[in-house]
């Protein structure tokens, strides 16, 4: 690709961002698919004066990560309806200097969930409280999914279950699971603590479909041990895919290039 005068630019905001696969797998997909644009990683402490980058520079649109999901809402223009139901935002659209907001968190994790599983109906349990588990939680429950949320601290467990609609159980306390779905969306497991697990691994019996966000290690413990026990798996490459794809199609308006995005990504670990 030749970088010319009206090269877009696009870019990921946080920090720490060195490690980012971002800009890795949307430069593939850009190449991939002949748009003439490209995708650079910030570290970003302001997020207010970065916004304000976006628009002097005009940026035509930014992933935002860690510590910025929740704080950059109030500097935009627009939310979409779900990020402003789970009040985190990971992707920004700028049309015509006017920046809009969204979660392709939520909807990459439902991509993934969807291409093993049906939702409706189904009862899923979600370990974890965090910025990830209200993204993924507000997506199966508008998919018609019933969770039940786990957690180590109980008042932001029950905090989140409340706002889902959804039960609450201390982590520490569980005996079985309430559900065929399991989705792991802690930091549990991911390197350099790889022999860390979320939840006891006699929990897990057949029959579960068990799900991690962690990508690094590409199959952790819990996955490790869901597959031993004849479970089907879904790895944290899938929905990180997923989201990246999404943020692609809401910036281009094209079809992502799914497989070779996931491709370089693998590729990276
Ligand atoms: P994110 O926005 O990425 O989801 P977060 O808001 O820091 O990150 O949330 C991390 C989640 O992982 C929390 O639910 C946290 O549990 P607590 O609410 O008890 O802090 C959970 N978590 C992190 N490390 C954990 C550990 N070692 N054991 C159990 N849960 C852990």
């Amino acid at each position: 690709m030749i970088i010319r005068a009206d090269t877009s630019l696009y870019g990921v905001f946080g920090n720490p961002i060195s490690h980012s696969l971002s800009p890795l797998m949307l430069n593939r997909a850009f190449k991939e698919t002949g748009v003439n644009s490209i995708y650079l990683a910030f570290g970003v402490d302001d997020i207010n004066a970065a916004i304000s980058g976006v628009r002097t520079l005009g940026i035509k649109g930014v992933s935002i990560t860690i510590p910025h999901k929740t704080t950059v809402l109030e500097f935009l223009d627009k939310i979409d309806e779900t990020a402003l139901k789970i009040g985190a935002v990971n992707t920004v659209v700028n049309r015509k200097g006017i920046l809009t907001g969204y979660n392709t968190d939520s909807s990459g994790a439902m991509r993934a969930l969807k291409e093993k599983t049906a939702l409706k109906g189904s009862d899923v349990v979600i370990i974890g409280a965090g910025g990830a588990a209200r993204a993924i939680g507000y997506g199966i429950v508008a998919e018609g999914g019933r969770i039940t949320i786990l957690n180590r601290t109980i008042a932001k467990g029950e905090r989140l279950a409340k706002d889902l609609g959804a039960n609450f159980k201390p982590l520490a306390e569980i005996k079985n699971l309430d559900g065929r779905i399991l989705i792991n969306t802690t930091s549990v497991g991911m390197t350099p603590r790889v022999d860390a697990m979320p939840i006891k691994s006699d929990l897990i019996e057949k029959e579960i479909l068990v799900m991690d966000i962690v990508y690094n290690p590409l199959k952790t413990r819990l996955l490790k041990t869901a597959e031993d026990a004849g479970c089907r798996i879904i790895d944290g490459v899938s929905m990180f895919v997923y989201q990246g794809a999404f943020q692609f199609e809401l910036w281009t308006g094209k079809k992502a290039p799914v497989e070779a995005m996931k491709k370089t990504v693998l590729a990276a670990l």
